[in-house]
């Protein structure tokens, strides 16, 4: 639709920003924390670039005041940051560790204190090592109590004074980087495993959401899903069908299972022909059904197009882009079924990465229309190199142009009727990238720090900070 006018952002939109533990808190030894997959799995050689890790990250453990004195000074409405589970369980189970409690108090205390709504992220990645090790994590269906463990003692402490909770981020990410391409840990190359590993995670998300329903903790809770929305290469119906599959493979598979309880069938059928299956047992369809989620948080970077792939078709590969050397990363396929191309009308980022704001309205619209949930956009922003000048300024007009542009959309979604309750970018500060390192940078707050080198880990507000402060102080009219 084209409008002469869009709708005004609702009053209580919350306008917000995320993080991740791992990604910027630092400490990774400090009062008791234990051991994450990512803690190890980033000490092995040639896993992160330029062997990278989150040992200390942006220090936001011992700078948190500083960071929420930022926020709170730019006017922000929420803050969604992650939990590690490691700080609460060091070893995922058993004796509660009382300095990561008291962490996360004072953390949400601070923003409360600045009217800043904190958004927990219950699980972002960090998976407890010891699990692992004992169990194999998230192959076990012993996880599925732990984890619910876990989240219980979240929402004892916490959910007086949270109402946002993300139960699991981006499980399309985790599973399939840790199972099919082995970028993530446990660094398998095994789709069979990695279904029926993605099928405990649901049954897990289902048990922690099923759970908070049933004591009725307030508050809202749902997951938030990695969302790609594609396209057709053409109005070739071939291309029109494998669009199709693309979307049910790739989103549907996951999205149905949040927002209805159920799998696409026509996946579960052609995953049939490939001899895989998810491994449902008796009593999982109901633990679905009982788990559907409040609302879908929604992290948008980007859109993918793809076409046709013939059942004999090769796919030169190339490896992922993670150097930020822009026209570097291939593209995947999967033959017989669909291939990603290029799409001509749209740029890319350094890392190659599709900048396309229609993108998320399109994303939105798709949404609502398939599960009716209210929406929240948990992440969206985009990584650059930034420079920081002389003067300590840092002159981000790309980012602006970008994030003002994805905004403008989401105005656009909500000008249609889109339920949409907030809006976090990725990310506040600089952070870690997992696989990318310090210098691919998301923040408002520039950290001094690179790759190498911790030098001052000082803040310095970026010219995007003040320009997010003004949408903030407009709500939304002044872009
Ligand atoms: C999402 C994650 O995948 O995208 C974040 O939830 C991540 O943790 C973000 O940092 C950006 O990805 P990347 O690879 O550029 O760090």
């Amino acid at each position: 639709m084209n409008y002469r006018k869009l709708d005004d952002f609702p009053e209580d939109f919350l306008w917000g920003s995320a993080s991740a533990a791992y990604q910027v808190e630092g400490a990774s030894d400090e009062d008791g924390k234990g051991v994450s997959v990512w803690d190890a799995y980033t000490k092995l050689e040639g896993k992160t670039f330029e062997g990278t890790n989150g040992d200390i990250a942006v220090d936001h453990y011992h700078r948190f005041k500083e960071d929420v004195a930022l926020m709170a000074q730019m006017g922000l409405k929420a803050y969604r940051f992650s939990i590690a589970w490691t700080r609460i369980l060091p070893d995922g189970k058993g004796d509660v560790n009382q300095a990561g409690l008291r962490f996360y108090h004072q953390l949400i205390d601070e923003l409360i204190a600045n009217d800043i709504e904190p958004i927990i992220t219950i699980y972002h990645w960090d998976l407890p090592q010891a699990l692992y090790d004992e169990y194999r994590g998230w192959e076990s269906r012993q996880i599925i109590d732990d984890f619910t463990n876990y989240a219980m003692i979240l929402f004892e402490a916490y959910s007086s004074k949270v109402k946002y909770w993300v139960s699991v981020n981006e499980q399309n990410v985790f599973v399939m980087n840790g199972y099919l391409s082995a970028l993530h840990p446990p660094g398998e190359k095994n789709p069979a495993l990695g279904l029926r590993v993605n099928h405990i995670v649901n049954l897990a998300n289902a048990s922690v959401i099923k759970a908070f329903k049933a004591k009725g903790y307030p508050g809202k809770i749902g997951p938030s899903f990695a969302y790609s929305p594609s396209y057709a290469a053409d109005s070739n119906p071939l291309s029109v069908i494998a669009n199709e599959d693309f979307s049910a493979l790739t989103a549907d598979f996951w999205m149905d299972v949040y927002a209805r309880g159920t799998y696409p069938k026509t996946v579960i059928k052609q995953l049939a022909k490939f001899g895989l299956d998810i491994g449902m047992e008796a009593g999982d369809e109901l633990l679905l059904k009982q788990g559907i989620a409040d609302f879908m948080g929604v992290n948008y970077y980007q859109s993918t197009t793809v076409s046709t792939m013939g059942l004999e078709e090769k796919i030169e590969r190339k490896p992922a882009n993670f150097n930020g050397k822009k026209g570097t990363a291939g593209g995947m396929g999967i033959p017989g079924i669909f291939k990603t191309i290029p799409n001509d009308f749209l740029e890319k980022t350094n890392w190659d990465w599709t900048i396309d704001p229609e993108g998320l309205h399109i994303g939105l619209r798709r949404i609502d229309s398939r599960y009716d949930l209210p929406l929240l956009i948990t992440e969206n922003g985009l990584g650059e190199f930034d420079v920081l000048e002389d003067d300590g300024s840092i002159h981000d007009v790309y980012r602006i142009d970008y994030l003002r542009q994805h905004i403008h959309a989401v105005q656009e979604a909500i000008t249609d009727g889109v339920k949409v309750l907030g809006y976090c970018t990725w990310s506040f500060t600089d952070l870690l990238s997992w696989l990318n390192g310090y210098k691919k940078r998301y923040g408002f707050v520039y950290v001094d720090r690179d790759d190498h080198r911790l030098n001052s880990l000082k803040r310095f507000k970026k010219d995007s900070y003040y320009w997010y402060q003004n949408v903030i102080k407009t709500n939304g009219r002044d872009l």
